[in-house]
């Protein structure tokens, strides 16, 4: 990792648990772990449209007669994507409830039974105890426990392990290898959680999991003319994981967090965001490879970016005009700027979505384009009759 990278991952919030003892160090995010109905097919579109590389499989070729999982990689990025292969499995019962969706959020841990102690002793709902999985590449060590809704966080220890992924998968050669688009690693998860449990879910992740409220944005800083969300963003110690945590808030129409929640039927994970060098690029390919993203913010936004930029307009490097026919959004912080932008959602409910975004010093979340933003989601709600 270069040195400008680790700076813009760790944005100084090491400060936060100065002198104090972090019981649950996390490394990283190690995958993400989606539930989907059709994972071959799912595997594709990942590879094809978002650039990920083939890295790993597990199915009935390798012993497993029960689910089948694609592992996928672009750079420090990993999702795994399972499907079951039987109707006894469980994971039908996920899909059927959630269609498409996040089930786990992996963290890489130097110590998997302690994260486990740690965090059940505090009050987390086990899901998986403490498992040792082993091959001629050494053990992987994995617990998990449950966050909001039916998601999960697993806690995943590979320090004694040298294979491509975890033991029970074999690498996944494909003649099929689309070029990456640039995507780094993951920024930060975004939750969705139910009426009145934003507060619930940010005191779960100080108490059990020892995060930090880092910003918190209530429904006066986040709404429009119709409809209104709040929004806690809670990080761990060394701010490599960011969660932020929303819930919706009461306005004349259907707040978007109510639509994720109604078809979603339950809280989840709301969307993605990776981190990129060279947004226009990034987005510029996965335009060319069919992406959709949300509409452009109207012409005024654009002719207002010198004044939002305030004394970091010198230091902007990108064409504006090419990011309006991008439909790219850009805010400024104390530190710096960044650059952003949302996919539509990339099942047929209207629930996941990935968000690309490029952190020029800012260390926000793009609080400023809030309003452009859910106007811009207000209006394809309207289009769907869910406003
Ligand atoms: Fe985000």
């Amino acid at each position: 990792m270069s040195k400008k990278e680790v700076k813009s991952v760790n944005y100084g919030l090491e400060k936060i648990f100065e002198g104090a003892q972090d019981f649950l160090p996390l490394l990283g995010t190690d995958y993400v772990e989606f539930y989907v109905g059709n994972a071959k097919q799912a595997a594709h579109f990942y590879k094809t449209a978002f650039g990920f590389q083939s890295l790993a499989y597990k199915g009935l070729e390798t012993g497993s007669k029960d689910s089948v999982s694609y592992v996928l990689v672009q750079d420090k990025i990993r999702l795994v994507l399972t499907t079951p292969l039987t109707s006894k499995s469980k994971i039908n019962d996920h899909i059927v409830k959630h269609g498409d969706g996040v089930k786990v959020i992996a963290l890489w841990v130097d110590d998997a039974r302690s994260a486990f102690e740690e965090t059940t002793k505090r009050g987390a709902k086990v899901y998986l105890e403490p498992t040792v999985e082993e091959d001629e590449f050494g053990e992987i060590v994995k617990a998990g426990i449950y966050t909001y809704g039916e998601t999960v966080h697993m806690f995943v220890e590979r320090k004694n392990y040298k294979g491509t992924f975890m033991p029970g998968f074999k690498k996944w050669e494909s003649d099929y290898n689309p070029t990456p688009v640039g995507l780094k690693y993951i920024d930060h998860m975004v939750g969705n959680v139910g009426w009145n449990q934003m507060d619930v879910w940010v005191k779960w992740y100080e108490e059990v999991m020892g995060f930090e409220n880092f910003l918190s944005f209530d429904d006066k800083q986040i709404h429009t003319e119709y409809s209104a969300l709040m929004s806690k963003v809670m990080s761990n110690g060394n701010g490599r994981i960011k969660f932020p945590i929303n819930e919706p808030a009461k306005a004349a129409k259907k707040s978007q967090i109510e639509e994720y929640l109604d078809f979603y039927e339950g809280a989840g994970v709301q969307h993605i965001a990776v981190a990129t060098d060279d947004i226009i690029e990034t987005v510029s390919q996965l335009k060319a490879r069919g992406i959709e993203f949300l509409p452009p913010p109207p012409q005024a936004y654009y002719d207002d970016i010198p004044n939002r930029l305030g004394e970091h307009r010198d230091m902007m490097k990108e064409d504006i005009g090419k990011l309006q026919e991008l439909s790219i959004m850009i805010d400024a912080d104390e530190e710096g700027y960044l650059l952003q932008i949302f996919t539509k959602p990339l099942e047929d409910r209207p629930t996941l979505f990935f968000e690309i975004i490029q952190r020029m010093g800012a260390k926000g979340f793009g609080a400023g384009n809030f309003k452009a933003l859910f106007e811009s989601i207000e209006r394809e709600q309207a289009k769907r009759g869910t406003l």
